[in-house]
């Protein structure tokens, strides 16, 4: 991390935890070999391969056999709607989102519907939940997925996750959740919540970029996006990236140990950083749900500011943050999460998103509350608005 550079944008993606990139090394030079090479080379990191998804079937409670690694979440997220739609088609062709999804999934959607596919987008409250209630009236007789975040990537507002599951489970229609910015910060049982296929991603806990994976409940019927020499039981050829991968193991062992300690003191760091933004700043507001949300969440509105000067002036301060989420921030449009949840496209330009971390301090913290109501003071002198 660069010195005097206080970074607050975890949820776009965090650093490499030291000991997450010691264990990956050897990987690269050792210990290169294929998975599905005969020989040693290869038998050597077939075994490490399957450990790896011991591992991280592990924090998600599910059996190490329903567990396919790719190279993203985006990946995760495309196989899990392209593949249940394709494999599931005769049964019925209804797919159930809400409109808070990231773009991978918003995209697929739309990708579906124009291949005849029927997409039914389901609205949020003011804090960003879905409602299990409109989960249930939504469901339809060729209903075969719903797909619900876990928790929001850009508002951080934790979901109803069990709730809708049970509702799934019920109808035996699938469910899908997208858990890449929750897994690793907040426990999950993947029998628990109902939930039949659920995406989770290794560059948002502190593991290397490249490595993600896809639970995929037993017995659930699902088509490949890549075809090949059919590797992770056929459902997603490619040679495995191990190094990615035990790098992502390596992650999940150190979430798992930590979760719970880092989770108290994120929550803290958190709710000072939010008391001290909305009492030193007139005209803020707090975006998602006060207490439903991500242990490392913050995202503020700021009337009279626009949101990207804000981030640029604050970058130019020492402050790494973002406004909306990494991927729709070189868009100028505004934030679909934030006009799901009511804003008014001018509020919604005006968002900023603070997410913390493993190396998140106090003295940081106490920083931005210094610097920040100066920046947006600064910024509405010379705002049009
Ligand atoms: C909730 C959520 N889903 C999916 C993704 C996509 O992740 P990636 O770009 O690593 O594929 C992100 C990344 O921002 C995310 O936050």
């Amino acid at each position: 991390m660069k010195k005097n550079r206080i970074y607050l944008d975890y949820a776009a993606t965090t650093p490499v935890d030291p000991k997450v990139t010691k264990t990956m090394l050897p990987y690269f030079s050792e210990k290169f070999g294929n998975t599905m090479s005969l020989h040693s080379f290869g038998q050597e990191v077939k075994q490490v391969l399957e450990e790896s998804r011991e591992v991280v079937a592990g924090l998600m409670k599910a059996q190490a056999t329903e567990i396919i690694f790719t190279s993203s979440a985006t990946e995760s997220n495309n196989l899990a709607l392209k593949g249940i739609a394709f494999a599931n088609k005769d049964k019925g062709q209804h797919i159930i989102i809400s409109s808070i999804e990231h773009p991978c999934i918003m995209e697929s959607a739309k990708w579906l519907e124009k291949r005849g596919f029927e997409i039914t987008r389901l609205k949020v409250d003011k804090c960003g939940l879905v409602d299990p209630e409109d989960v249930k009236k939504a469901i339809k007789k060729n209903t075969i997925l719903v797909s619900i975040i876990h928790a929001n990537n850009e508002i951080g507002t934790i979901e109803p996750i069990e709730e809708i599951g049970k509702i799934c489970k019920e109808r035996d229609v699938y469910f899908h959740t997208d858990a890449s910015q929750s897994f690793g910060k907040i426990p999950i049982d993947v029998n628990k919540m109902n939930i039949d296929l659920l995406t989770a991603s290794s560059h948002k806990m502190y593991g290397p970029k490249g490595a993600a994976c896809l639970f995929i409940k037993e017995n659930v019927k699902i088509e490949p996006l890549l075809h090949g020499g059919g590797h992770e039981s056929g459902l997603r050829s490619s040679t495995v990236n191990v190094s990615a991968i035990v790098g992502f193991t390596r992650a999940c062992k150190i979430c798992e140990k930590e979760m719970k300690k880092e989770a108290e003191k994120q929550i803290k760091l958190r709710d000072k950083l939010i008391k001290g933004v909305l009492e030193k700043i007139e005209f803020s507001h707090l975006n998602g749900h006060p207490k439903k949300r991500l242990p490392n969440n913050t995202n503020f509105s700021f009337s009279f500011v626009e949101g990207e000067s804000l981030v640029i002036q604050l970058d130019l301060l020492g402050i790494a943050g973002s406004t909306g989420s990494a991927c729709s921030s070189a868009k100028l449009e505004p934030s679909h999460v934030l006009l799901a949840i009511g804003l008014k496209p001018q509020e919604a330009h005006g968002s900023l998103r603070l997410s913390l971390g493993r190396w998140t301090t106090e003295e940081e913290i106490n920083k931005v509350l210094e610097i920040l109501p100066e920046a947006i003071k600064k910024l509405r002198k010379i705002s049009p608005f």
